[in-house]
């Protein structure tokens, strides 16, 4: 079976990557090859993180690897906190805290409208390529959910009455940003290795 690193410590995203993909290749994680340390992502644009996090493990290992980035665009923000959602609060701010920020800056607005997007850069022998995948939907004015992570309490998917931290992690997995992404890197995959 085909072995690919994914550029994550993030246990939630290994977790729903994984199951995505494990009847196809077999997805090892930072720690599984013994990298540490933090990733470097000071690009601008997703793609431009997406494909730093990959060169950072591949200038490492010499293995090929994949690496996602995502950005929650809300409309009303003209599209903000986009490629800085993760320190959308501040360095080193916890998801509850994006999340008040949100909530705050969304008070009183009605246009609610907003799209996780993921970019996955995939390095095959240090070669990219780029997988997208987009959700659209609104963002909540309180938390609704326990499930998931990040923004997730906040965010209703359309054609959904339910956020994301209220629906088991096939669903969400199914017609998710990260989800879709993943879904294009695997059809990709499977015919790149059939
Ligand atoms: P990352 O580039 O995948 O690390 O995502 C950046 C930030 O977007 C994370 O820190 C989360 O706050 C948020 N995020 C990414 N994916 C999700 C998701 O599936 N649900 C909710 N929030 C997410």
């Amino acid at each position: 079976m085909k072995k690919l690193i994914f550029a994550t410590n993030n246990k939630h995203k290994l977790q729903e990557v994984s199951e995505m993909l494990d009847s196809v290749i077999s997805i090892q994680s930072l720690s599984d090859v013994g990298l540490e340390g933090d990733i470097p992502e000071t690009a601008d644009t997703l793609e431009g993180n997406a494909l730093q996090k990959a060169q950072w493990v591949y200038e490492r290992t010499g293995c090929d690897c994949f690496a996602d980035d995502t950005g929650l665009e809300v409309e009303a923000l003209d599209g903000r906190p986009g490629v800085y959602s993760a320190r959308y609060a501040g360095d080193h701010c916890s998801f509850d805290d994006n999340i008040n920020k949100m909530l705050g800056e969304m008070e009183g607005k009605t246009n609610r409208r907003a799209c996780f997007r993921t970019v996955i850069c995939l390095l095959e022998n240090g070669v990219p390529r780029y997988f997208e995948g987009r959700v659209d939907g609104q963002i909540l004015t309180e938390r609704y959910g326990k499930e998931g992570f990040g923004y997730d309490p906040i965010f209703m998917p359309d054609r959904f009455a339910v956020s994301f931290a209220e629906m088991p992690m096939e669903v969400k997995n199914r017609i998710s940003h990260r989800g879709r992404a993943v879904a294009k890197l695997t059809a990709y995959l499977k015919e790149a290795n059939s």
